[in-house]
């Protein structure tokens, strides 16, 4: 999992409670960051791979029943093969890779909403992960109303997005505690705003990050 830094691209990942309106902010990230004349690569999570995909589908699945482990344990094993597959030759190759979720979302999901103990996530993330971790991740804040009037809008809930406001709001909190937590790699953006708002902020952020 070694890594030359001479020409290794950056990673990006997107993260945010359902309705943050990530999709919407990553493909516009994705045109900026290929104005600055970047060589990008998006992907997901759970997904990004074959195995991944077929992973993400169960996952998302509101007729499966899963115990909150597997579901964790799911998710990294995905995320693994991610690595492996798709995210360390792209970065190797030069490439940036913006990911729309990664590991944040374990913490805030299966452990802010499920309930898991951190320490079990932190087992896993060292496993699969090592030292890794993304250059610069990007929280996009919203309140959960507003977070399950966009979802609800758009398509029906999944899995995930069938769960009650309570459960976004352990979610949310757990996000907004990791920013506190990693101030250096994770920054806010305030998503409640109007999207021309939210995009300044968002080329402000990616701007001055990709001139440091
Ligand atoms: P999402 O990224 O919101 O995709 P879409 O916009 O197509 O609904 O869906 C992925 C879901 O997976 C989301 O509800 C959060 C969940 N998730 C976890 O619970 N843990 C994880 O580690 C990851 C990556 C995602």
């Amino acid at each position: 999992m070694t890594i030359l830094t001479a020409s290794r691209g950056k990673f990006i990942t997107l993260e945010g409670i359902d309705g943050a309106g990530k999709s919407t902010h990553l493909s516009w990230l994705e045109n900026l960051l290929r104005r600055q004349g970047k060589r990008v690569i998006v992907t997901r999570e759970p997904g990004g791979t074959p195995l991944g995909e077929t992973l993400r589908q169960l996952l998302l699945d509101r007729g499966q029943v899963i115990h909150p482990e597997t579901e964790a344990l799911l998710m990294f094993a995905a995320r693994r093969e991610h690595l492996d597959k798709l995210i360390l030759p792209a970065l190797d190759r030069g490439d940036w890779v913006i990911s729309d979720r990664f590991t944040d979302a374990s913490f805030a999901y299966q452990s802010g909403g499920r309930g898991l103990p951190s320490r079990k996530l932190n087992v896993l993330e060292h496993w699969v992960l090592g030292k890794f971790q993304p250059d610069l991740t990007l929280y996009f804040d919203v309140t959960v109303e507003l977070g399950k009037q966009r979802t609800s809008a758009i398509k029906a809930a999944d899995r995930f997005e069938k769960e009650p406001e309570e459960f976004f709001r352990r979610v949310r909190d757990a996000y907004l505690e990791r920013v506190r937590i990693f101030p250096g790699r994770m920054r806010l953006i305030d998503a409640n705003k109007p999207l021309e708002e939210v995009q300044k902020s968002l080329h402000d952020v990616v701007i001055s990050y990709c001139d440091a």
